[in-house]
């Protein structure tokens, strides 16, 4: 077996230069069969530990049978062995999610890691240019543990020395394609480790129906739809100001509608007023009896509502100084939420030079100014650029719907938001699947989240406000 090596061949090679006498011969040294064999029998050791390592379930699973098997016969080794699946499925059809949870997922995760990321991930790192092939050898990324969750597999992995978290975010398309998900997010778990996120499936497809309101009075953070794992997605509007941006028929309305649907108890108790300003008459006109003379739609109208919001602000102020520093609601100085649609009808696009003026400063006032007296704002518009809304960085907090550039995204997110995931451009415009659905960075971390917005109905909206009207919960 050992008798002709390659290097015997090699030996045999001979070259030498066209116009002279000297001869290359390859110097072949001679390894010890001996060596080659401890060589391959430590390899094959050091695999086995690592198997047996990396996947002890799955060894056991194998090993147990085939040992019982060996020892007492197949007959007798089916017969102790039942019992463990009749178990199983006893435990899958009891109790589901216990299943799913300790059983389930963790299979699910094994069979993806082996089936569809180790097996791709040589040929995917090398084309996508994460690995480097140099020398004849492979240097990848380390592929790291697979978990599953209900929408999504969790991927962690070790970067290779060197690279930077952007390498992997400017290939989010490449690695999504290579691993057959739909989309791919990333995020920095720790220093030179990252966590790719795959969804298997979108959980966000289908329209979600407007939520029940909360029990008892809260001021927030406001329910007002879902997060992509299935969490409830949180809006924050007391002590904050929202900037909402979204192409036309982005489903804007559905957050506005959700939290004022989730403020409602709060409401009517007298912690929350809800000022509204509807340039556009399309949208907030639907619930007009929830804000009673709180309530403009002319230019004129919105200013003056405006500077009345200005001058409740200044007043709390001038009572506050000194004494707090922050706004707990009471019925005497309730949560003012000035909510603005299309707040660039006001701004950008308004003809009257005056107005626009009063509209601007009344605004920028109330979003540097108001936070800490109870006063927010929670504006939407469909043009997030500069031009048309030039106090976008007054809002500490952004949603964006779907946009129609990809630019646009990191105007309302910020810097590298984009590049972290958040696709707003992509979302889709059929109002089915695509409306309501957007991106927002939490305060708890720096990663964008995709999330749906309830859908607020017309319906739902005239039973809000005739219950309110008459004075139940709808
Ligand atoms: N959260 C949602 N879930 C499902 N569908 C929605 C949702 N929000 C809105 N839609 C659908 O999309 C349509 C447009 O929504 P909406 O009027 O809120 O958009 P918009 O962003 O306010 O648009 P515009 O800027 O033109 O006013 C609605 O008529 C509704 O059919
Ligand atoms: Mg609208």
């Amino acid at each position: 077996m050992f008798r002709r090596l390659p290097g015997d061949e090699a030996r045999n090679l001979v070259s030498t230069t066209p116009d002279t006498a000297v001869v290359f011969r390859p110097a072949v040294v001679k390894t010890p069969a001996i060596i080659t064999i401890v060589i391959l029998a430590w390899r094959l050791l050091a695999g086995l530990v690592r198997t047996i390592w990396r996947h002890p379930i799955a060894v056991v699973v194998l090993a147990v049978p085939s040992v019982l098997c060996w020892l007492y016969g197949w007959q007798t080794a089916l017969l102790l062995l039942s019992p463990a699946p009749a178990g199983l499925i006893a435990w899958a059809l009891a109790g589901r999610s216990s299943f799913a949870r300790w059983v389930g997922w963790r299979l699910l995760a094994w069979w993806r890691l082996v089936w569809v990321y180790r097996r791709h991930w040589q040929p995917v790192m090398i084309v996508s240019g994460l690995g480097r092939h140099l020398w004849g050898r492979d240097y990848l990324p380390r592929l790291g543990k697979v978990t599953c969750t209900p929408w999504a597999d969790l991927v962690t992995v070790r970067m290779l020395k060197g690279q930077s978290v952007k390498d992997w975010a400017d290939r989010l398309d490449h690695l999504a394609q290579g691993f057959g998900s739909a989309s791919c997010r990333v995020a920095l778990s720790r220093g030179g480790r990252l966590t790719l996120t795959f969804p298997r499936h979108d959980p966000l497809a289908e329209r979600i129906p407007a939520l029940p309101m909360p029990c008892s009075p809260t001021v927030g953070p406001v329910e007002i739809g879902k997060q992509e794992d299935g969490q409830p997605w949180l809006l924050k509007v007391h002590g904050t100001h929202v900037l909402v941006a979204g192409a036309t028929g982005a489903g804007k309305g559905s957050i506005i509608w959700s939290t004022i649907r989730g403020l409602l108890p709060a409401v009517r108790v007298g912690l929350v007023e809800i000022w509204a300003l509807d340039p556009k008459l399309m949208e907030l006109s639907y619930g007009r009896d929830l804000f009673g003379s709180r309530y403009a739609a002319t230019p004129e109208e919105c200013a003056d509502l405006l500077d009345q919001a200005v001058s409740v602000m200044q007043k709390r102020a001038a009572r506050f100084a000194g004494i707090q520093r922050s706004h707990t609601p009471t019925v005497d100085d309730p949560f003012v939420l000035v909510v603005v649609d299309e707040v660039a009808f006001l701004t950008a696009y308004q003809s009257d030079r005056e107005l626009k003026r009063r509209i601007s400063a009344a605004l920028a006032t109330l979003t540097t100014q108001g936070r800490a007296v109870g006063v927010g704002v929670l504006a939407a518009l469909q043009d997030p650029r500069k031009e048309v809304m030039n106090i976008r960085n007054l809002f500490p907090d952004k949603i964006a719907l779907r946009l129609d550039e990809s630019e646009q995204v990191d105007m309302v997110l910020g810097d590298g938001a984009r590049d972290r995931g958040a696709l707003a451009d992509h979302i889709s415009p059929v109002p089915g699947l695509g409306a309501g659905v957007g991106y927002v960075r939490l305060e708890t971390s720096p990663d964008p989240i995709r999330v749906r917005a309830a859908y607020v109905s017309d319906a739902d909206i005239r039973a809000m406000a005739d219950a309110f009207a008459a004075g139940e919960d709808a």
